[in-house]
């Protein structure tokens, strides 16, 4: 039997993570139209630590409650009922969604059905209906297709932004670029863009961004055309380029835009992995404005201009090409015990995890 626990973060200080003992364990008994989840196995990356940036203004410490002056980061991964006081949610059944790092999770299933349930808890409400969707594992098409479970909590969630990228430069026809910059190359999310724009016959040059450490690593993937790194900026060649930013970090942003100067014709912030990188005055750079990306307007669009079965089948087709690609490159590397979780969980946040090392975790010994 596992008892319950959750690792919390202090609010002032991300480096202090923390084991709390939770009340949920797996003998709990949950409240009439409520279920106890085993919080099997989850990724954890740059995005998680952008959750835990932007808990406060954005409301990701909201989704799964800590005691006051901490909280408790949302993670993507697999997770398996338990215990269940819902009548229409079976025990055995596994879900891929948004969970705490944490042993058990208490929903309040809503819309259930054979594709998955909503939880419907209180604190959940005010967050976009993508954070609260539990995906039946059995059925969907992306867990269906994916080479292994620990691919898919690794990869699977940056991929509907990658795939989203790719979709919104390509309906602007890459804005008339000859090449795509994307900047943190080795980031998961870069390399989703890079896979998806690569299933595409007609694209621009794709150019990764990347600092000399992981240099060898990135050439490696061969998903770039070139690889450049933060150091060269000065040798990109000057021509028609467009700018997908994940790094967030003034000093590689200006000195494209410098670079480049008016060709170049497209500018976005998708990200912020150089986190502790002082903030960017954009106004007075040259070339392209940039502009914020923003994927749930993006998904909307998308869905309006296509229809949402149509949506789905592109991106389970993408992920069916790409998850297999990219996971060649992972060496998948597990860890089940808090002391290793707390480890990579500090590595992540100070950017030291090598990029090819992909860390499956759990809270729950003997889950793999
Ligand atoms: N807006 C959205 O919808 C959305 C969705 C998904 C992800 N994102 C954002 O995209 C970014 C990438 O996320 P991910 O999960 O794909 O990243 P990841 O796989 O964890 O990649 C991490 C990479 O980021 C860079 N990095 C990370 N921490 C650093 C540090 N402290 N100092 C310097 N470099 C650091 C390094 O790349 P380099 O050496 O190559 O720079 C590192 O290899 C995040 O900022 C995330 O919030 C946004």
């Amino acid at each position: 039997m596992t008892l319950g626990m959750s690792l919390d973060v202090d609010l002032n200080d991300l480096h202090r993570m923390e084991s709390r003992a939770s009340s949920l364990s797996d003998d709990t008994v949950p409240p009439e139209g409520t279920a106890v989840l085993a919080v099997d196995r989850f990724g954890f990356s740059a995005l998680n630590v952008g959750y835990a940036d932007a808990g406060s203004s954005l409301g990701y410490w909201s989704m799964f409650p800590a005691p006051d002056g901490t909280g408790t980061i949302p993670v993507w991964g697999h997770a398996t009922v338990l215990r269940s006081s819902h009548p229409d949610l079976a025990p055995g059944r596994t879900y891929y969604g948004l969970l705490p790092m944490a042993t058990h999770l208490l929903v309040s299933p809503e819309a259930v059905g054979p594709r998955g349930f909503t939880d419907a808890s209180p604190h959940r409400r005010r967050a976009a209906p993508v954070y609260n969707r539990y995906l039946d594992r059995s059925s969907d098409p992306l867990s269906t297709t994916s080479p292994s479970a620990a691919s898919e909590v690794l990869l699977r969630p940056t991929f509907t932004t990658s795939f989203l990228l790719d979709a919104d430069l390509a309906e602007q026809g890459w804005s008339g670029a000859d090449a795509l910059i994307l900047t943190s190359a080795s980031s998961r999310t870069a390399i989703g863009t890079a896979q998806v724009m690569r299933t595409r016959s007609q694209r621009p040059a794709i150019v990764g961004l990347t600092s000399a450490r992981h240099m060898t690593d990135v050439r490696l993937l061969g998903c770039y055309d070139r690889v450049v790194d933060y150091d060269d900026i000065g040798s990109l060649p000057v021509g028609p380029t467009a700018l997908v930013d994940l790094s967030g970090d003034p000093a590689v942003v200006a000195g494209i835009h410098h670079r480049l100067g008016e060709a170049l014709v497209h500018s976005s912030a998708v990200g912020a992995t150089h986190r502790l990188a002082p903030p960017l005055e954009t106004s007075t750079l040259p070339g392209a404005r940039r502009s914020l990306f923003l994927a749930p307007g993006v998904a909307t669009r998308l869905r309006e201009r296509l229809g949402v079965a149509s949506v789905e089948r592109t991106l389970a087709a993408a992920w069916r090409i790409c998850a297999h690609e990219m996971q060649d490159w992972f060496e998948v590397r597990e860890a089940q015990d808090a002391t290793t979780v707390q480890q990579v969980y500090r590595q992540v946040l100070e950017g030291t995890v090598a990029p090819r090392h992909g860390w499956v975790l759990s809270l729950r010994p003997g889950t793999t």
